[in-house]
């Protein structure tokens, strides 16, 4: 097992914790998990009191964005103990990712081990109510301090985690989603299969325009011709047309290859239903919503799990998505996977990396 020193803070800012507001992302527990990569390797694996870290001005990630990171989550299992959805999927991303940005990879085992001890760790912060749940963020960047466009020699690597509530506090509540046909996010042979902070920066614009106009994200279409139906700025896209599930393929370059994704894609097949990973154009899905067989439209990400669509607006006409109502793939989906994630299912792909505390 990896060897790492523990420093503990002197304060935990557990008792400030208001459980019945916790939002998404805002509040950090006690500890993170650091590693640093020099002279050609990763090593000095530490826990330490999450704080600031120091940088100089000239820090290269800061100007170039050399930058890459993971989402994952840890829930309390109705048995006892902590399942961690996932994370050798998320290990091998981020890898993924790593070998784009031109960053060293950091060994599968190390990035599994490395939450599992900080979430131990720091297990009185994984929340107790259903829904909600420890959010895991590994990440490493460029430590090099310098002006000029190449690769880093230096990084570090660290995970932070944040607990979180449900996505949404009412139950799945269907979205309102613009179709954007002017901006991109990522083009074939860019960076837009790998999770680094680029390809969120080219996102900002028209989400921020997209939510000025009422909607709470953008489905983006292909960079090169904006007839496919790409991603959500932070969820892959799946249709139901004629009771087929149907999701753009990561061979087509320019999405990310969603965790959550390949759940709900297995799971599917498990359960005998039509399945198809491949290319769908926005004008196939506006057709089969005139025709009545678009069934359901839903994003699919680890934050929200199933994000049902209850509206798409493409070229100022808006399309009513199963009449704003969850329909019943989205809801038997987000029931089976949460219910795997916290230990109420039979975990029959073997997807929790279980810990005893
Ligand atoms: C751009 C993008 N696409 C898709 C996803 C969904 O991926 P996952 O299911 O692994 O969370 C995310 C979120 O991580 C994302 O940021």
């Amino acid at each position: 097992m990896l060897q790492v020193p523990i420093t503990k803070t002197q304060v935990s800012r557990l008792d400030s914790v208001d459980w019945n507001n916790l939002g998404f992302g805002v509040v950090f527990s006690d500890h993170m998990f650091v590693a640093d990569y020099k002279n050609g390797g990763w090593g000095d694996f530490r826990i330490i009191p999450y704080g600031p870290v120091p940088m100089e001005p000239a820090l290269c990630t800061l100007h170039y964005g050399q930058s890459i990171f993971e989402g994952l989550k840890a829930f309390r299992a109705k048995n006892g103990g902590v399942n961690i959805f996932r994370p050798y999927k998320n290990a091998e991303r981020f890898n993924r990712s790593a070998r784009m940005l031109c960053i060293p990879p950091l060994d599968e085992e190390i990035f599994v081990e490395s939450m599992k001890q900080l979430v131990a760790l720091d297990h009185e912060w994984i929340p107790r109510q259903r829904g909600h749940s420890l959010y895991i963020r590994p990440f490493a960047f460029g430590t090099d301090s310098f002006l000029g466009v190449r690769a880093s020699r230096t990084y570090v690597f660290m995970v932070i985690t944040s607990p979180v509530a449900s996505y949404y506090a009412e139950g799945l509540n269907p979205v309102r989603i613009l179709v954007d046909c002017e901006h991109v996010r990522a083009v074939r042979g860019g960076l837009g299969t790998a999770k680094t902070a680029a390809n969120y920066a080219a996102s900002l614009y028209a989400g921020t325009k997209a939510h000025e106009a009422g909607f709470s994200q953008v489905l983006f279409l292909d960079g090169v011709t904006r007839e496919f139906v790409d991603e959500v700025g932070a969820m892959n896209i799946m249709f139901v047309i004629d009771d087929e599930l149907i999701t753009p393929p990561l061979e087509q370059g320019s999405i990310l290859a969603g965790v959550t994704r390949d759940s709900v894609l297995t799971l599917a097949r498990s359960w005998g239903m039509k399945v198809a990973e491949r290319s769908i154009t926005i004008d196939e899905v506006v057709d089969a919503h005139r025709k009545g067989r678009l069934q359901e439209v839903f994003g699919t990400g680890t934050a929200a799990v199933i994000s049902p669509v209850g509206e798409l607006s493409y070229k100022g006409e808006s399309f009513i998505i199963n009449d704003r109502k969850i329909g019943p793939v989205a809801q038997r989906m987000y029931d089976t996977v949460t219910g795997i994630q916290y230990g109420e299912l039979e975990d029959t792909f073997g997807w929790n990396v279980h810990i005893e505390l």
